[in-house]
């Protein structure tokens, strides 16, 4: 065979036959002039005769003098910038065993958030810059050239030659610091062996706080200079995160240091780079006077999710990115568990039922994709960081952990992580372990989870004593796939003491139904019985039940029968089945009024997505109903809202703070003209005295909401009052806040200025999809023609992949009519990019599924009669 580098291309994966042992990195970023320059000097083995050594690089400048392997110089040094790697050539066959590979570089610090990045800071009112990395999924070939493949673990040694005055962190302690005038050089300790995409580096102005684990491991927490005490509740959290994973994986924590960083410009929420996890500032920091009780919760939820990932991910990491579902779906259901011991009046669990739900939506689409999906392209990875690898991957951990037992399955999570402590594993390893560990056959059951893509949806109906049930994989176009799933059914009659637990394994199977024992139990009669399968939603499927099941289940829910977690089951199957038109809206919103006299968030939480969600489609699909329609969900929302009233109470718990919240948000969204007016009043008031009590931060987005429904382009004070706080303001949760109202005016044109807004440096690239979520239904044409206008500035200054899919869900998804499908589609053909072409194909999805369901809405009989007799009966 000639040897040429050409044969590298086009390849997936690096070959296998020269890795990486141990990096000595040295870099030099220069913050004025953002650039970089580095020296790498690589331990490598090899262990197949080659001629070359061949690894990842990309928008690097590689100087070929410099690369040296032992002493021998290569005879050709070639980059491939579109398979991004780095192939050097010998003359001859190398030796086996192991050799030092070096190279000089340069590279730019760049501002797309990705990489070796530039983030800005302002410090004594002038701005500055910072340089951050981000690796993951494979960006650390953008900093240095290296074997940039999660299974090539190494050590790492970093050195940083910085200005003397700035904080510079990487993932290890500092060893050494030695200063020459404005420079100094810092050495770090040798990290074990880990992955490229987790080695991290930080150079900048920090402020810090420190505390300790039991087990004596330094945490810390670095903010901008001033702000430290906005991150004692974060550290708070990971000390006490960092004991409790040291108990559940029975493994402690393997670094002598943890630090986290707040970053002013980022990509994700957070990064869980080993020994230094970075965030954006709005899932880090936390503030009494300034953050609500949403920020807070996801501040704990995001800290105890990234170290989780110290264990999951970080000390055993997946094997390619094929199961990357094993760290993003394990650090999610592992992050509830933690945040369930340190705050259990936050009733965490039921709020899981959040991600189950997103999943599931997900899921129900044709262009969803497996949780173990091929990945054949590095650019073909960030595309997979999405509800099903994060949403389905924890639902079908929890789904398998009540299957198998809390402790049997801590147990084999625990000789998991130590079988695999500073290796890889794939997806299987797990299931042979949890086998091993419990006798059950839980890979045969969980491949049907993890390969298939979807989940199915029971039919269930009564016949005499059994209880019939029938899977068919649900799509939310109404059709059937063909998927098969092991399903682990669970059921009960009339009370929660006598559960039935079994797998489904073919399409069909019954379960015998014992009234009397349930009757009895209860002491009710034959009328009031109800029957509910997947109790507490621990299954990833959604059950259909015929008419009978579902008149007792509606009784049981008025009659106060049901858990939380059943409550929410009910109505989002009801909703999904509504939508995949297997279910009227009729039927729905006869369903909705069952839930009238519920007080409880993580509930209404649910049951208020569903009425924003019917009332969207309402307005195109019965523009002569939908007045009323929005009555009727006001109506159900309003009891609850007006107990909790605007004002806080002394002494109420975390979660009535955040019903408040999202009850008011609802109203104004719905058009409720009291509390729209009550939410500008207020923001008048806070307008002129931002220390007024009337709208504390948990309040806040309702009100803005509310001005922004009463701006228009002839009266646009609410807009301008809005700019003038976002511009005073220096806190991202408020600035977000902000940018979160400004696009959900119903005016056109305030609607474009927004968007244009959006564009300028105002408001940080990181920032966007903020602005993005909020656009009105009547704005939607605007967002598109905007969206086409800019595309090409768009898609170049937002590459990543979550932030590109964010323009084109939060514009296309808004469409519900087959043309507007085809005009995208037609729009995008040519210009479609790996990083968000499944983000594109589901957007469409969902116009066409809109499209059908409207469809069907118009041709149901009942639904005006039946709005007009609920309205009724309200009165
Ligand atoms: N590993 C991810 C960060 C990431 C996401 C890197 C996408 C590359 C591409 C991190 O652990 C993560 O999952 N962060 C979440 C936060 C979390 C609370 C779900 C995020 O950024 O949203
Ligand atoms: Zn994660």
């Amino acid at each position: 065979m000639a040897a040429s580098p050409e044969q590298f291309r086009g390849q997936a994966r690096l070959p296998l036959c020269a890795s990486p042992l141990r990096y000595d990195l040295r870099l030099r970023p220069d913050l004025g002039v953002c650039a970089f320059s580095g020296s790498a000097a690589v331990d490598v083995a090899v262990s197949a005769p080659t001629h070359f050594l061949v690894l990842n690089a990309a928008d690097l400048f590689v100087d070929g003098s410099s690369v040296r392997f032992q002493d021998l110089a290569p005879s050709e040094v070639v980059q491939f910038e579109e398979d991004e790697i780095l192939v050097i050539g010998f003359d001859r066959d190398l030796p086996i065993g192991e050799g030092v590979l070096k190279m000089d570089f340069t590279g730019t610090l760049n501002d797309e958030m990705r990489g070796f990045y530039r983030s800005k800071y302002e410090y004594k009112g002038e701005s500055r810059n910072m340089a951050v990395t981000q690796f993951e999924a494979a960006d650390a070939r953008r900093c240095f050239p290296c074997w940039d493949e999660p299974a090539f673990k190494a050590k790492f040694k970093l050195t940083l030659e910085v200005p003397s005055e700035l904080v510079a962190l990487s993932n290890m302690p500092v060893i050494k610091e030695t200063v020459h005038g404005p420079l100094k050089t810092v050495y770090y300790e040798e990290s074990p062996l880990m992955s490229t995409y987790l080695v991290a580096v930080v150079v900048g102005l920090f402020d810090y706080i420190e505390s300790s684990t039991l087990h004596g491991t330094k945490v810390r927490v670095y903010t901008q200079v001033g702000k430290s005490n906005q991150g004692k509740f974060a550290l708070d959290v990971a000390v006490k995160s960092l004991d409790l994973y040291k108990d559940y994986f029975a493994t402690p924590y393997p670094l002598p240091k943890l630090d986290m960083v707040a970053i002013p410009d980022f990509a994700a929420g957070a990064m869980e780079n080993y020994g230094l996890v970075t965030y954006r500032e709005t899932a880090l920091l936390y503030d009494e006077l300034l953050s609500s009780a949403s920020n807070k919760q996801q501040v704990a939820i995001t800290v105890a999710h990234e170290l989780a990932h110290q264990w999951f991910g970080n000390l055993v990491t997946m094997e390619w990115w094929t199961h990357l579902w094993l760290n993003e779906g394990f650090a999610s259901w592992v992050s509830y568990l933690a945040v369930e011991a340190l705050f259990p009046e936050w009733n965490n669990w039921t709020q899981f039922l959040d991600e189950t739900t997103s999943g599931l939506r997900l899921d129900a689409l044709a262009e969803s994709h497996p949780i173990e999906v091929e990945i054949n392209h590095a650019c073909e990875i960030d595309a997979i960081f999405d509800s099903i690898s994060y949403d389905k991957g924890a639902s079908v951990i929890r789904m398998l952990q009540s299957y198998l037992g809390a402790e049997r399955f801590q147990k084999a999570l625990a000789s998991y992580i130590k079988k695999y402590a500073y290796s890889n594993a794939k997806t299987e390893d797990l299931w042979v372990v949890l086998e091993e560990e419990t006798g059950e056959p839980v890979k045969d059951l969980m491949i049907t989870w993890t390969k298939q893509q979807g989940y199915p949806v029971i039919y269930a109906k009564l016949d005499g004593h059994d209880l019939l049930l029938e899977q068919a994989q649900f799509l939310s176009d109404g059709s059937s796939g063909p998927g098969l799933w092991i399903v682990p059914i669970t059921s009960c009659c009339s009370s929660y003491n006598a559960q039935k637990k079994f797998l489904l394994q073919g399409k069909t199977d019954k379960v015998h139904i014992d009234f009397t024992a349930s009757q009895s139990a209860e002491g009710e009669n034959a009328q009031n019985c109800w029957i509910k399968l997947n109790i507490d939603q621990t299954g990833f499927y959604r059950v259909k039940y015929d008419d009978e099941l579902a008149a007792g289940l509606e009784k049981a829910i008025k009659t106060k029968k049901l858990s939380l977690m059943d409550k929410i089951g009910i109505v989002d199957d009801s909703y999904a089945l509504s939508v995949a038109r297997k279910q009227t809206l009729t039927s729905l919103l006869r369903l909705l009024n069952a839930y009238r006299y519920e007080s409880d968030f993580t509930v209404l939480s649910h049951v208020t997505s569903v009425c924003l969600g019917i009332d969207k489609i309402s307005v195109d699909a019965t523009p002569e109903l939908c007045r009323y329609i929005k009555q009727l969900l006001i109506n159900l929302l309003l009891q609850a809202a007006k107990t909790l009233g605007w004002d806080p109470k002394d002494g109420e718990s975390h979660l009535d703070v955040m019903l408040r919240s999202l009850l008011l948000i609802a109203l104004v969204k719905l058009g409720h003209d009291e509390t729209i007016n009550e939410g500008v009043r207020r923001f008048h008031i806070f307008l002129k005295d931002r220390k007024t009590n009337l709208l504390p931060p948990d309040t806040r987005k309702a009100a803005y909401l509310a001005v922004m429904q009463t701006v228009s382009t002839s009266s646009r004070a609410g807009y301008d009052a809005l700019m003038k706080i976002y511009r005073e303001t220096a806190e991202a949760q408020e600035k977000s806040r902000i940018l979160g109202s400004l696009s959900s005016c119903v005016d056109k044109d305030i609607v474009l200025e927004a968007l244009n807004f959006m564009l300028t440096d105002e408001v940080r690239n990181q920032d966007a999809f903020y602005a993005l979520g909020g656009i009105s239904l009547e704005g939607r044409e605007v967002a598109w023609a905007w969206l086409k206008e800019n595309w090409d500035y768009v898609s170049k200054t937002w590459p990543s992949s979550s932030l590109i899919s964010d323009f084109i869900k939060s514009t296309v998804s808004q469409f519900t009519t087959e043309e507007k499908a085809a005009e995208v589609s037609e729009f995008f053909a040519g210009r479609i990019k790996p990083s968000f072409e499944r983000a594109l194909k589901q957007s469409l999805e969902r116009v066409r599924i809109s499209a059908r369901w409207i469809e069907s809405i118009r041709g149901e009989p009942n639904l005006a009669q039946t709005v007009h007799e609920l309205l009724q009966h309200e009165v």
